[in-house]
Parts: structure tokens; C-alpha cells; sequence
């Protein structure tokens, strides 16, 4: 298998309480993978481990030919791992376009530098930024919008940016976490979309989504984690036959 990503034996705990036991799965490249779970099961804990938020206490993290353990989150994302968070945010006072070109400018601290002694390099950084973020809001068809405010935007719009917010690096691999969480549903449909013509485009997507009808069109092969560990991986069709995932989602111990 060819995998972007490879998770081997995470443990991480917070004050007493074992988010991760021993997590290890693989996300193969140019899938969309699903990872789902009953609430507590260590899904958004992944996510943070890998993107460099939270440090693991023990496991090895691979992305893409890089072990990224312990790594910096901007050293992660500089490699091309994006991720997206539960809750979509505006910021505050931002248009949609400064909050795209916020994130695409990932080095504040040469940025000083290079605009105290080289502005033409600083503007010409700018000027790419800029048409970066315009292909990004034509791309997710939020190009109307580019200068309203983030926070004035509907929750899908929110979370379409939140992955506009994911592609201004030019990612390989981008972790969602609930791209559809309290979307109508058009949109919702209209999200997946997107995610599947950027997978035509070569993205890879892992996926954390609890609307079971999004996941069964969206994503193959589905993992299933349940208290801190991979529980089943396969179709998602599988996945719902399977007696350990029920046990799992309906919480009674096999
Ligand atoms: N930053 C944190 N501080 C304290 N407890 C946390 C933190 N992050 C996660 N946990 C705990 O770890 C467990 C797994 O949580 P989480 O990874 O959010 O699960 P999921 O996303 O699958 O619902 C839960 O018991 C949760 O309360
Ligand atoms: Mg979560």
C-alpha cells in the first residue's frame, strides 16, 4: 500500500484519561478515508497529534517519506498536511480574502525581515498570495464573497472556507474534521463535491465526519476507532456489519 499516512501505536492521555492507546492505521494516497467513532473515541486526539498541536507520549507518525513526530505544526504543514477544525471560525473584522491570504502566510517572522530590506521580493510574495487566494475562492465558488466578512458568511460558507483556509498551502493531504457538522443539507452535498474533485485533482482526504450518509458516499475505506484504538477498518458497508462497531457505537462491551 501506498500510504501518505501512517499512524503506529500512539498513546497520548490527558490528566489521568487515555485518549489514544496504541492508535495505528494507515491512509492510503489518493483516498478519501473516513475516520469515525463513537463521541470520546480519540478521532479529534489523532488529528492533533498528527498536525503537530499535541504531542504524542509514545508512537511514531510518517507522512508522506517524513517521521513528523513531535514535529512543529508549521514544519507539518510546510511538508503539505493540512488540517481544518470541528468548529468553523470567522475571524473577527476579516474579509474572506484576508482570512485566505492569513493563512497562507506562514512565516511571520522572516516576513519582518524580508519586508524591512526587500519590499519588491515582499510585494511580489503578496501579489502570488493574493491570485492564490482568488483560484482558492473560484475553485470552492466562494470568488462572490472574496470581500465579505468571514463572520457574516453562512455556517456551510464557513466551512467551505475552512478548506479554502486548507488549500492556500497547496496541501497533499488534509485532515477534516467534520466538514458537514450542521450544514443543510444541499450544501452538505455540495461540500462532498468539492472534496471529491479535489481528489480527482490528487488530494488525499482523512475525513472525521459523524453524518453517516456524507460518509457512505464520500469515503472509502472508513476506520473505525473506539476508545483510543482502531477498532475495524473497510467499505462502508462492511463497517456497518460489523458487531464490534455496533457494540462500539451503541456502547455495550463485547
Ligand atoms: N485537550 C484535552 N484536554 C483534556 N481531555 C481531552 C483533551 N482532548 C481530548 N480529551 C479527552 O480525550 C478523549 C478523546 O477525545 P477526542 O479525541 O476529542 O475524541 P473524539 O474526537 O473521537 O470525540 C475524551 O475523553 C476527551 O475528553
Ligand atoms: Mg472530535
Amino acid at each position: 500500500m501506498d500510504a501518505i499516512l501512517s499512524i503506529e501505536g500512539l498513546k497520548r492521555s490527558f490528566w489521568g484519561v487515555e485518549a489514544l492507546r496504541g492508535a495505528s492505521f494507515s491512509v492510503r494516497r489518493g483516498t478519501i478515508t473516513g475516520l469515525i467513532g463513537p463521541n470520546g473515541a480519540g478521532k479529534t486526539t489523532v488529528f492533533n497529534c498528527v498536525s503537530g498541536v499535541v504531542p504524542p507520549e509514545a508512537g511514531r507518525i510518517l507522512f508522506d517519506g517524513h517521521d513528523i513526530t513531535r514535529r512543529r505544526p508549521e514544519e507539518i504543514s510546510a511538508l503539505g498536511l493540512a488540517r481544518t477544525f470541528q468548529i468553523a471560525r470567522g475571524f473577527a473584522g476579516l474579509t474572506v480574502r484576508e482570512t485566505l491570504l492569513l493563512h497562507g502566510d506562514a512565516q511571520p517572522g522572516e516576513r519582518l525581515g524580508t519586508a524591512l530590506f526587500r519590499p519588491a521580493v515582499v510585494r511580489r510574495r503578496e501579489r502570488a498570495l493574493n491570485m492564490r487566494a482568488e483560484e482558492v475562492a473560484r475553485r470552492l465558488r466562494l470568488d462572490h464573497l472574496l470581500d465579505s466578512l468571514a463572520t457574516d458568511l453562512s455556517g456551510g460558507q464557513k466551512k467551505l472556507l475552512e478548506i479554502g483556509r486548507a488549500l492556500m498551502g497547496t496541501p497533499k493531504l488534509v485532515l477534516l474534521d467534520e466538514p458537514v457538522a450542521g450544514v443543510n443539507p444541499a450544501l452538505a452535498v455540495e461540500i462532498a463535491e468539492h472534496i471529491r474533485s479535489l481528489r480527482a485533482e490528487g488530494l488525499t482526504f482523512l475525513i472525521v465526519e459523524h453524518d453517516m450518509d456524507i460518509v457512505a458516499r464520500l469515503c472509502d475505506p472508513v476506520i473505525v476507532m473506539a476508545q483510543g484504538q482502531r477498532l475495524a477498518e473497510g467499505g462502508f458497508a462492511d463497517i456497518v456489519a460489523n458487531h464490534a462497531v455496533q457494540d462500539a457505537y451503541l456502547g455495550r462491551r463485547s
